[in-house]
């Protein structure tokens, strides 16, 4: 999956040339050849991500149904993105979904996509321009806010379920107030804790620099030791990788899963911690379908290049709690193992 990002130019570069031989060939074949297929790109901003490995999965899964053809590329970074829109334009795509790595790129996307007469379909990230959302992109994502107030909630009643006292417990919120989607749910989760009784002087915030599980990790490690004290730890964060990066980093402090629990966002990346034969302080996630919102933002971007259908400017999706109880179970049915 790493070696994506490099890779692209070249495998671009030769789908681009295979596509000109064939529009170009004088032969009597060439006449009555197949029209091109529909070309998308698919462009992620954390391909090594699991979430965003089953989107392409989806993605592919469209594709397949309907007969066009995906390129799916990583874009962790501003220069790259703007390098694969116009790698893009050269194979011939008409158009891409992208998760941006940063929601401020919005307009310089947005800009690009226009020269080259792109069409593009925003996924998991909105764009944003003077602190506002681009509404006028459509967009497919998580309703994070419903998604974090679930995530609260399962805290605050495994917290009532096992007895521990507010004094011992204290909750550790992994936070990345830069993106809105991640703001929107820790706020909406920590929010919960407190409207079911939990003292908001008991919970503290540890900020990612990163959004992947050294980020977290190194984030928590910081306040584990501000907070030495606490007995129990009830942990959230706005994915799965912020809460393992916690979960590893209490349980070098010798907590486990009767000292500590932690509730996931994604269901995706937790799925070797939830089969670990022994259980960790990783209790559960909110499964959202990586899947589904790869196959709905592909499907309605290659309907738009088709039949010029406008896709909806707003779709979300709901989550799903699952713990070691349920969840080869509930993952099976999303497709994803
Ligand atoms: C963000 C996160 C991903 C995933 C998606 C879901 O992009 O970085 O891990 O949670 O949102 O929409």
């Amino acid at each position: 999956m790493k070696l994506l990002p490099c890779l692209a130019p070249a495998l671009l570069c030769l789908g681009f040339l295979a596509g000109c031989g064939k529009s170009t060939a004088p032969d009597s074949a060439s006449a009555s050849a197949a029209p091109a297929k529909i070309k998308i790109g698919f462009l992620v901003k954390q391909p090594e991500e699991p979430w965003f490995q089953y989107e392409w999965k989806g993605a592919d899964k469209a594709a397949a149904q309907y007969g066009f053809e995906v390129m799916k590329l990583g874009v962790p970074d501003g220069e790259k993105t703007m390098a694969a829109i116009d790698n893009l334009a050269v194979a011939g795509a008409s158009g891409f979904v992208i998760c941006t790595p940063d929601v401020r790129l919005g307009p310089q996307i947005m800009r690009r996509a226009n020269e080259k007469g792109l069409k593009v379909v925003t996924v998991d990230d909105q764009f944003v321009k003077d602190g506002k959302f681009m509404t006028e992109v459509p967009y497919v994502g998580m309703s994070a806010s419903r998604i974090g107030t679930k995530q609260g909630e399962t805290l605050a009643a495994e917290f009532k379920k096992r007895g521990w006292s507010a004094a011992d417990t204290a909750v550790c919120a992994v936070t990345f107030e830069e993106l809105d989607t991640a703001r929107e749910r820790t706020d909406s989760s920590i929010a919960a804790l407190k409207a079911a009784g939990f003292p908001a002087d008991r919970i503290f915030k540890a900020p990612q620099k990163t959004t992947d599980i050294p980020g977290s990790f190194d984030a928590v490690s910081v306040l584990l030791t501000q907070h030495s004290d606490v007995k129990h730890w009830l942990i959230l964060g706005m994915n799965d990788s912020a809460v393992l990066g916690a979960v590893r980093a209490v349980e070098g402090r010798g907590f486990t899963a009767e000292t500590a629990i932690g509730v996931g966002i994604n269901g995706t990346d937790c799925i070797d911690e939830l089969r670990k034969p022994k259980p960790t302080p990783f209790f559960g996630s909110m499964l959202a379908s990586a899947p589904q919102e790869g196959f709905a933002s592909a499907e309605m971007l290659y309907l738009w290049i088709k039949d010029g259908t406008p896709p909806p400017l707003d779709t979300r999706s709901e989550g799903i709690l699952i713990t070691r109880e349920n969840f080869e179970e509930i993952l099976k049915k999303e497709g994803i193992n």
